[in-house]
C-alpha cells in the first residue's frame, strides 16, 4: 500500500506493508540513513526521530500509524550543522564511534524544546538512549552548553 508521509517538511510516498517500521521506510525506502538501527525493540534509542515534536523510536512505529504526523529526522535538525546542539556536540567532542549520536541529538532536541534550561533530573529523565561508548557525561555537558547553562571546565 502507498503511504504518503510528511518527512522533514516534504510529502514522501512509500509503497510498503502497513506493519513496516518507520525506521525501514526512512532508511531503505527514502534513503535517510542518518537514523540508525540498534536493537529493533524500542530500547536503545538509536532510531529516535520526532513526530509532531515528540520523541519516537521509529523501529517500533509501524508506518501505518504515522498518519499525518510531521516526521523530523536528524537530516533536518539544521541545514548546515548550525543547531545549538550540533555546535555543542562538536565543542564537547561528544561522539566516539558515533552510532548512537543521531538518536541522542534528536532526544536532546526534543528535551530543549520542552525544557530550554533543563535540570539535571530532566536531562536524566529525557536521555534514556543507550551509548556503548559511554558518552553520557559528554552528552550532559553538551546539552547544558547548548542551553546556555554553566558547564564546568574539565581538569
Ligand atoms: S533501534 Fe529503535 S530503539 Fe533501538
Ligand atoms: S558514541 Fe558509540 S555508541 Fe554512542
Amino acid at each position: 500500500m502507498a503511504y504518503t508521509l510528511n518527512i522533514n517538511g516534504a510529502a514522501r510516498t512509500a509503497d510498503v506493508e502497513g506493519d513496516t517500521p518507520l525506521l525501514w521506510v526512512l532508511r531503505d525506502t527514502l534513503g535517510l540513513t542518518g537514523t540508525k538501527y540498534g536493537c529493533g525493540a524500542g530500547v536503545c534509542g538509536a532510531c529516535t526521530v520526532h513526530i509532531d515534536g515528540q520523541v519516537v523510536r521509529s523501529c517500533v512505529m509501524p508506518v501505518s500509524a504515522v498518519g499525518k504526523g510531521k516526521v523530523r529526522t536528524i537530516e533536518a535538525l539544521s541545514p548546515d550543522r548550525s543547531h545549538a546542539l550540533q555546535q555543542a556536540w562538536i565543542a564537547e567532542q561528544v561522539p566516539q564511534c558515533g552510532y548512537c549520536q543521531s538518536g541522542m541529538l534528536m532526544a536532546a532536541a526534543a528535551l530543549l524544546k520542552s525544557h530550554p534550561k533543563p535540570s539535571d533530573a530532566q536531562i536524566e529523565e529525557a536521555m534514556t538512549n543507550l551509548c556503548r561508548c559511554g558518552t553520557y557525561p559528554r552528552v550532559r555537558r553538551a546539552i547544558r552548553r547548548a542551553a546556555g547553562m554553566h558547564v564546568e571546565e574539565l581538569a
